[in-house]
């Protein structure tokens, strides 16, 4: 099977469900560990207020910096963002300061029990977290939204089927036209085995480019390609409903 396997869950489920438990385990593992430590690694160990200001600074580089793709001449407080991988919350929170609501989901339950704690002692009402199964939304049921965000995670994944179907997940929960924005290891030197949950599997810009044209995604930016943080700018393609109309409209008009 190649890169861009077209089999869906639950054959996917199936197959990939050993991963996940383990993914799942090591992440709850870290958690209780350090999750601190685990989730922004840092020698010298992080106070809680250094941990959720590096968050804040991190929205405004990442998120507010790029507020015209992000956006799109919306009011971001009218637009409901996603991220993945939100571990305990250290951008989910601040992106809550920003958007007028954010849904969280991450793979490890002890990492969503200790954002839920920190958002609800913080009075942060606009925030939801929810574990998943480490590979698709289904636990979010039916919600849309208007943005997707996930930083220093699929780095984490070292399987590209996973990614894939966290790419066709979202694009089917994205509004068309809107971004979703994720960063993948991109340093082909990153040796990573099937069962890793900690060195993740690289991702050549071709795959990348590939990667959107299967799911329905344009890879309109790309930074950093061949380096750890290679970020990506997959655009919800439009409805081809959507595309068909304006096509024959303008042929209507071009006769
Ligand atoms: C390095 S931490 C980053 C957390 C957060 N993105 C941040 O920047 O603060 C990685 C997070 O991704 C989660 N994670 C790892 N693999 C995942 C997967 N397959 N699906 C969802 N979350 C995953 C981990 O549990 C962990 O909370």
């Amino acid at each position: 099977m190649g890169l861009l396997d077209g089999r869906r869950s639950p054959q996917l489920l199936e197959k990939f469900n050993p991963l996940l438990k383990k993914m799942e385990a090591d992440w709850d593992n870290r958690a209780r560990e350090n999750a601190e430590y685990y989730i922004a690694t840092r020698p010298e160990g992080w106070s809680k207020e250094e941990f959720f200001r590096s968050g804040r600074v991190h929205v405004e580089e990442m998120i507010l910096a790029d507020r015209a793709n992000i956006c799109q001449g919306k009011d971001p407080r009218r637009m409901r963002v996603l991220e993945i991988g939100c571990g305990i919350g250290r951008m989910t929170l601040a992106l809550a300061e920003v958007f007028g609501e954010v849904y969280g989901v991450d793979v490890s339950g002890e990492m969503i029990r200790r954002a839920r704690a920190l958002a609800e002692a913080a009075g942060i009402k606009n925030v939801r977290f929810y574990k998943n199964n480490g590979m698709d939304l289904k636990v979010l049921r039916r919600v849309k939204f208007d943005f997707a965000f996930s930083y220093i995670v699929f780095q984490h994944i070292p399987s590209k089927e996973v990614i894939i179907n966290y790419l066709r997940e979202v694009h089917r929960r994205l509004a068309p036209g809107a971004l979703f924005k994720f960063q993948v290891q991109g340093y082909p030197g990153v040796e990573s085995r099937p069962d890793d949950t900690w060195l993740g599997v690289p991702i050549t810009e071709e795959e990348a480019v590939e990667m959107a044209r299967a799911t329905g995604f344009d890879a309109r930016f790309r930074v950093g390609a061949g380096e750890q943080y290679f970020w990506l700018w997959f655009f919800k393609q439009p409805e081809r409903g959507t595309l068909d109309r304006v096509l024959s409209f303008l042929r209507i008009r071009r006769d």
